[in-house]
């Protein structure tokens, strides 16, 4: 049975803010006084996990392997050069080479809350939805074409803020600024899940993000042109921001 979800009330509209930079992912983009988001450097990898592990996640193997390489989110960060079209490069190299898994690793962001010391306060992770590349795939999508549709959505794969900074919105902060590069980068949906019944639905549904009722998923089909879907897992409700209702699309899975 197909439910559609009644237009929602729209949120107060945050400034248009400026185009991050690649340089700036590096070094950081301002977060809140005295706090700035970068990505996670090599010797920070530890201190990652450490964070990760307070969502109940793990760093993903290949992502930390792309790290240490010094190939981390070399897709996003082209992209923030070269303007949005130039992920589709390494995406075009690893399609023609065979091998999704070179560019999608490229395309995780292990983004890091650091204060005036460096010191690490939280962590934002986000992925290409790896789910959609191997529903495209399996529906016969041209490997190109199911690594392009991984640009159209991204995934917010975890949030923590270590417990001696929480208090001052710091997640939400990393949020926003998630929601703002991969908007840049092209993303017409960024989305995450949490378990039903944390508490954390009154949590993400005070940012500018939406709280999918329990056991809905996003449908992608307006976006891919296919029949393809972001479904919750087990346990789990989603929160998701699109970047024009026009593509808001939501239905139960
Ligand atoms: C969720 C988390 C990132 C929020 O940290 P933060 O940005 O510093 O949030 P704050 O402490 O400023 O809290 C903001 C508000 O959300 C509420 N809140 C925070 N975590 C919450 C939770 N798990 N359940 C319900 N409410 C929560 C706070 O009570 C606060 O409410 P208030 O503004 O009325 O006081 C942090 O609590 C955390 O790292 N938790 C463990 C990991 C986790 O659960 N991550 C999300 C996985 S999907």
């Amino acid at each position: 049975m197909m439910a559609k979800l009644k237009a929602r009330k729209p949120k107060r509209p945050e400034r248009p803010a400026p185009p991050i930079r690649a340089h700036e992912l590096v070094r950081g983009v301002r977060l809140a006084p005295g706090w700035r988001l970068r990505l996670a450097g090599v010797g920070e990898l530890d201190r990652a996990a450490e964070l990760l592990a307070l969502a109940h996640l793990r760093l993903d193997a290949d992502v930390a392997a792309t790290i240490r390489a010094g190939a981390h989110a070399e897709v996003l960060l082209a992209g923030l050069r070269d303007g949005k079209q130039a992920l589709l490069y390494p995406i075009a190299e690893a399609a023609a080479a065979g091998d999704p898994n070179l560019a999608i690793v490229k395309m995780a962001a292990l983004l890091v809350a650091v204060d005036r010391d460096d010191q690490i306060g939280g962590i934002v992770m986000t992925v290409p939805p790896g789910t959609v590349f191997a529903e495209l795939y399996s529906k016969g999508f041209l490997p190109s074409h199911a690594l392009l549709g991984l640009t159209l959505a991204t995934k917010i794969q975890g949030l923590a803020v270590d417990p001696a900074a929480r208090g001052s919105g710091l997640g939400a902060r990393m949020l926003a600024q998630a929601w703002r590069l991969h908007h840049q980068l092209g993303a017409m949906v960024v989305y995450g899940q949490f378990p039903i019944r944390s508490g954390l639905a009154a949590y993400y549904a005070a940012t500018p993000f939406e709280v999918l009722p329990e056991r809905y998923g996003i449908m992608l089909e307006p976006i891919l042109g296919r029949q393809a879907g972001i479904a919750p897992s087990a346990g789990e409700q989603i929160f998701a921001r699109w970047s024009q209702s026009a593509f808001r699309a939501i239905d139960h899975v």
